[in-house]
């Protein structure tokens, strides 16, 4: 694998295709061993997962649903802070096995409020699950259960994730080049 260039920052390789795929495969085995007869309901958060939910989903065998949601950030007009809202949930998340998918937990922010939102609609049970997580940038407690790859407080780049709108279409994941 080469270096890249997406838009004005160079990248260097960082995980292949083929450990990604690798892990996800885990992941899914994990995850079918814990979800068996359960009738889990998967939730992608867009745009960034978009990968990552795929190729999950085509490892697992037991019986499943899917959904995705988007998040929205506002910011209020009293504060410099930005609430996200969730958009695009058209189930019922009531006493359903409920799995959070996302590319990145870096703060926490946004799984926390995405939390928030599920846990107010009276779930069975919800867990977290994400490709990569950066433990430290985590700023809030989250329990985060099925985790993929738990790398370093770098940027990167690929299999969905972007740098100002591009790099999603990349298979491999690319790491910011240092200065
Ligand atoms: P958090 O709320 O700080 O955990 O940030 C989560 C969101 O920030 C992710 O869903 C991504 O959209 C974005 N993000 C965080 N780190 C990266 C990165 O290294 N590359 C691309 N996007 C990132």
């Amino acid at each position: 694998m080469d270096s890249i260039t997406v838009r004005d920052k160079e990248f260097v390789p960082y995980l292949t295709e083929a450990q990604i795929q690798q892990r996800i495969a885990e992941l899914a085995a994990e995850l079918e061993v814990d979800y068996a007869g359960k009738n889990p309901l998967f939730i992608g958060v867009l745009n960034g997962s978009f990968m990552f939910v795929a190729d999950l989903m085509k490892n697992l065998s037991i019986d499943c649903e899917i959904a995705f949601i988007r998040l929205s950030s506002y910011t209020g007009m009293e504060s410099t802070g930005s609430v996200k809202q969730v958009l695009g949930l058209q189930d019922n998340v009531f006493g359903r096995h409920i799995v959070l998918l996302e590319d990145i937990v870096d703060s926490g922010l946004t799984m926390e409020q995405t939390l928030v939102f599920f846990e107010e609609r009276g779930p069975k049970s919800i867990e977290i699950s994400t490709l990569l997580f950066k433990p430290e940038s985590l700023e809030k407690d989250l329990s985060l259960k099925y985790v993929g790859f738990e790398i370093p407080e770098k940027f990167v780049v690929g299999y969905g994730l972007d740098y100002d709108g591009h790099g999603r279409n990349l298979k491999d994941i690319y790491q910011l080049k240092e200065a």
